[in-house]
């Protein structure tokens, strides 16, 4: 148990640098009701602020209210997230709009919150802190490591022991009151002073009862995760190609890009291989594994072998034209649009010059 001393002056120390220091005008922080709050700390999981801004711009341009993305389809909205990567947000968000419009009104305490599809411990007590300023404790990463080096924790901070230490002490040090400040004053020390590699401890408002930087160990605080070694796995697409159209495929649900369209997936078989000719290669790296891809050229006249891969999921012809309103995964859509005829620039060639 922490003393009240402690508390009382961590707070105070956050708070008062947040309202002086902090960030004031991110594109949630104004207006941060709920919905704006849920769209934004889904977007942020996982991905930094300064890509988040313009997808939450044209986010909240195409479904201002939780009911429009309510009434979205599944198509638009991954749309939207295309490129943002860690897809199963989106998909999440999605029902959570669903969720609350069931409800009929928005959920109103911690626990209610906890209960909405993809809402977890740190969203609902960030959704808490920004859109009722009320009490909220979060841990992200951010956290993490502030509190790892305030408090000189050791150990990877993501283990269930170590973080089971930072939810206790989050619950203790957060205030009921100028929550919203505490919580952000946070997230921004995070972000700018507390940083991973060259934090600031000159200018942190907390370095006087930092144990990291009293003991001289900030630079192995918190602990690093000791590194994986990431399996690798083979994947085959195809490349069917026709009038400037492209055969795309739906990805099923459960499953990476999941909802997202693709260049159909196909186990490579002998025939296969003979009836196609190889269209190019790419790598892209998932959290869990790298994916080594071959993309194979096939004559439309051959699809309906392949129909199989038509009947598990829904198949379309798309023309190059079309394709910025697809949702697509990025190194899908980076990969054909490498392609000769497929250039986003490919469309202008010809073009009259835009001049009079
Ligand atoms: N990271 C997660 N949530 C954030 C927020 N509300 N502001 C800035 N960075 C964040």
């Amino acid at each position: 148990m922490l003393q009240q001393s402690t508390i009382k002056s961590f707070q105070s120390q956050v708070v008062s640098w947040q309202k002086q220091h902090g960030r004031h005008q991110l594109p949630w922080q104004q207006p941060s009701d709920p919905y704006r709050v849920l769209v934004s700390e889904l977007m942020l999981q996982q991905t930094q602020v300064s890509t988040v801004i313009p997808y939450f711009t044209r986010w909240m341009q195409s479904f201002p209210t939780v009911q429009a993305l309510a009434a979205a389809s599944t198509d638009q909205v991954m749309a939207h997230w295309q490129g943002l990567g860690y897809y199963a947000r989106a998909r999440n968000l999605h029902k959570a709009a669903g969720y609350i419009c069931a409800l009929g009104e928005f959920p109103a305490t911690l626990a209610q919150w906890l209960q909405v599809p993809g809402v977890g411990r740190y969203t609902a007590g960030a959704i808490m802190s920004f859109a009722y300023d009320a009490y909220g404790p979060i841990v992200d990463g951010n956290v993490r490591r502030l509190y790892a080096r305030f408090f000189a924790i050791s150990g990877v901070t993501s283990s269930a022991a170590v973080d089971k230490q930072l939810w206790a002490l989050a619950e203790q040090l957060t205030p009921t009151e100028h929550c919203k400040s505490f919580a952000q004053g946070l997230l921004d020390l995070g972000a700018t002073i507390c940083k991973p590699r060259n934090p600031l401890c000159e200018q942190c408002p907390l370095a006087l009862n930092c144990q990291a930087l009293l003991q001289n160990r900030v630079d192995e605080l918190p602990t690093a995760k000791p590194k994986k070694i990431v399996p690798v796995k083979e994947g085959h697409f195809l490349w069917i190609e026709q009038a400037g159209q492209i055969f795309l495929q739906k990805r099923p649900t459960p499953g990476i890009w999941a909802a997202l369209w693709s260049l159909p997936q196909v186990v490579a078989d002998d025939t296969l291989l003979l009836e196609a000719k190889k269209q190019g290669e790419f790598v892209h790296q998932f959290t869990h594994y790298r994916l080594n891809a071959t993309v194979w050229q096939l004559e439309p006249a051959h699809l309906p072998r392949y129909a199989q891969v038509q009947e598990q999921q829904p198949g379309d012809w798309y023309h190059k034209s079309k394709l910025a309103e697809v949702g697509l995964p990025a190194p899908i859509r980076s990969f054909i649009e490498q392609q000769p005829d497929f250039s986003p620039q490919s469309d202008r060639e010809g073009a009259k010059p835009d001049i009079d």
